[in-house]
């Protein structure tokens, strides 16, 4: 079989990535593959050893045992969420031809498949731990996001994405949710010009 160029280095560094999961590598994937240009192939954000603190910092503080990530895509960084901090992370993402696609980056962690319109199951997984924060890494679907928001009954919401860096997320992570929802605390990755923000919902 002929590959173009590009796909060798793709395969590289998926393989590359896969093999540091294997051997608990967290560390080593975001070393060095956080400013690699084919990055966005696997993940789009690398956050470092201080943001993983943060994020575990602001869960404790808010009380939040455990995270949903809504279109966790691989799930390489809801892995080492949970290898940096302890704190267990399922993830969701929609059904459709890429997941299936042989182009498909492989899965981190188990993901859970949901139809594009919410459906009962999924509900119940965002519903089933008030204590679970809802994350959404650069997520791209408004209406999605909404919906998602609708049913969460929990009081914290993180939003990881770029900011004033000419690319788009809908949400971006800040300005960008409704008022029920207040900034308890951000920070840059790096100095990439993503932000991770957490929300805490009013009057909470
Ligand atoms: C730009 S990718 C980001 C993937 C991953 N979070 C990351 O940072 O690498 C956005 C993801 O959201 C997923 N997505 C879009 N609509 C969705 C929905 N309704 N439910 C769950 N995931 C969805 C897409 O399939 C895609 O994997």
């Amino acid at each position: 079989m002929l590959l173009l160029t590009s796909e060798f280095s793709a395969m590289d560094i998926v393989a590359d990535i896969q093999d540091l999961y294997k051997d608990n590598k967290w560390r080593e994937i975001v070393a060095r593959y956080h400013d690699h240009p084919e990055r966005n192939k696997v993940l789009w954000v690398y956050p470092s050893e201080e943001n993983f603190i943060f994020v575990k910092d602001c869960l404790a503080e808010l009380l939040c045992d455990r995270i949903v990530s809504i279109g966790c895509g691989s799930g390489l960084l809801e892995w080492m969420i949970t290898e940096a901090t302890g704190v267990p992370v399922s993830g969701i993402e929609v059904d459709g031809a890429w997941w299936s696609c042989k182009y498909a980056p492989p899965n981190f962690i188990p993901l859970h498949i949901t139809p594009t319109d919410i459906d009962k199951e999924t509900i119940s997984i965002i519903q089933r731990n008030k204590n679970a924060a809802l994350l959404f890494c650069y997520f791209n679907n408004r209406k999605a996001f909404e919906d998602y928001l609708k049913y969460y009954n929990g009081n914290v919401l993180i939003i990881i994405g770029p900011h004033e860096k000419g690319v788009h997320t809908d949400p971006k992570p800040f300005n960008d949710v409704t008022d029920t929802w207040t900034i308890y605390k951000y920070q840059e990755i790096r100095n990439s010009g993503d932000f991770i923000v957490v929300y805490k919902k009013q009057n909470v």
